[in-house]
C-alpha cells in the first residue's frame, strides 16, 4: 500500500519568494504554489516564473495552482507547468470535464491534475468531473470554500453549517472514484482552538487533509489527521489478533470485547500504512 501522507497542504502566493523559501523548512506534507488568486494581474507573470524556477520540496508533494483557462494567464501558466513538472497541478473553478481535458491537453502527460471544486456548476456535475478522473489524471478534489461561499451565497459561520452536505457529498463521490478529498482553507489563521475543532470536522467528514494559507495551521492539521497512538495500537491489536493460529480462516473475531470483521482489519491495515508514512517523513 503506498500513502502519500496529505495532512496538510499549505497554499502561499508564488510572488512571495520569501514563503517559499520558508516552506522548504516547514512541516507541511504539501507546498502550493499559488499564481491565481493571491496573486495581483501585475504579478502573474514573475510569480509563475517563480513558480516553475522553485524546484522540488524534498519529500513533500509540489503543487502549482494554475489561473483558469478562461484568463489570459491560463495556457502559459500550464505550458510553465509542462516543463517544470510539479507532482500536480492544481486547476482552479473546475465546472466540467471538459476543463480537465483542455487542461490536460496543454500539461501533457506529466503531473497528476487536482481539481478546486468551488463552483455551483461542479456540484451540479461532480459525478461527470469525477468520472473523467482516469482519463484525465485527476487524482485531487480540493474545497474552495471562499468561492463557494461567494458563489452559493452561504454564509457558513464557525460551524460550516450550511456547507457541510456539500462536504459530505464531495467526499463521497471522490471516494467512489479513487479520488483524494482535500478540505478547504480556514481564513483565520490566528487560532489554533478553532483551527483544531475544523481539521476535526473535516477529519470526521472523510478528508485525508486540509488545505492551509499560514505556517500556524501546519501543526493542528499534521496533529489532527495523523492516526492516534489509540488508534495505531487499536490497529495493531486487529491486525494480531486476525493473524493469530486460533483464528486462522475466520471473518469476524472479537477482539476487545468488540466484533472485528475483514473490513476492519483492512482498515486497520490502512492506519498502519498511514502511520508508518508519517513517521517516514521524520
Ligand atoms: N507560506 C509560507 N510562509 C508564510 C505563509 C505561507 N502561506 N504565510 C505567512 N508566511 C510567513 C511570512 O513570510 C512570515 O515569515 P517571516 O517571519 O520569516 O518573514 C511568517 O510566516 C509570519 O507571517 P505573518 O506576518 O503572520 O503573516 P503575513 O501578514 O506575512 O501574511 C497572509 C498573511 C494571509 C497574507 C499570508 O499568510 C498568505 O499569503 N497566505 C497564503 C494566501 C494564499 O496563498 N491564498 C490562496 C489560497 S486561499
Ligand atoms: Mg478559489
Amino acid at each position: 500500500m503506498t500513502i502519500r501522507p496529505r495532512r496538510s497542504a499549505l497554499y502561499m502566493p508564488a510572488s512571495n519568494a520569501r514563503a517559499i523559501e520558508k516552506a522548504r523548512s516547514l512541516a507541511c506534507d504539501v507546498v502550493m504554489l499559488d499564481l491565481e488568486d493571491a496573486v495581483a494581474p501585475e504579478q502573474k507573470a514573475a510569480a509563475r516564473d517563480q513558480a516553475a524556477a522553485a524546484g522540488g520540496f524534498g519529500r513533500r508533494e509540489w503543487v502549482i495552482r494554475v489561473n483558469g483557462l478562461d484568463t489570459e494567464w491560463g495556457a502559459d501558466d500550464l505550458a510553465a507547468c509542462r516543463a517544470a513538472a510539479p507532482d500536480a497541478v492544481l486547476l482552479p473553478k473546475v465546472s466540467s470535464p471538459d476543463d480537465l481535458r483542455q487542461a490536460r491537453a496543454l500539461l501533457g502527460p506529466g503531473p497528476a491534475l487536482w481539481a478546486m471544486i468551488e463552483t455551483a456548476r461542479a456540484l451540479v456535475d461532480l459525478r461527470a468531473i469525477a468520472e473523467a478522473a482516469a482519463e484525465t489524471g485527476l487524482a485531487a478534489f480540493v474545497v474552495g470554500p471562499n468561492d463557494l461561499a461567494k458563489e452559493l451565497r452561504v454564509r457558513p459561520g464557525v460551524d460550516r453549517a450550511p456547507l457541510l452536505p456539500i462536504l459530505s457529498r464531495i467526499v463521497t463521490v471522490a471516494r467512489a472514484y479513487g479520488i483524494a478529498p482535500l478540505d478547504g482553507v480556514m481564513n483565520a489563521f490566528d487560532d489554533d482552538g478553532a483551527m483544531a475543532a475544523e481539521c476535526a470536522q473535516g477529519l470526521a467528514f472523510g478528508f485525508d487533509g486540509k488545505t492551509l494559507i499560514h505556517p500556524n495551521q501546519i501543526a493542528p492539521a499534521n496533529r489532527v489527521f495523523a492516526p492516534t497512538a489509540e488508534e495505531v495500537a487499536w490497529a495493531q491489536r486487529i491486525v494480531a489478533a486476525f493473524d493469530a493460529p486460533e483464528n486462522a480462516g475466520k471473518g469476524a473475531i472479537k477482539v476487545d470485547g468488540k466484533m472485528v470483521e475483514l473490513l476492519h482489519r483492512d482498515d486497520a491495515q490502512r492506519t498502519l500504512a498511514v502511520a508508518a508514512a508519517i513517521a517516514d517523513r521524520g
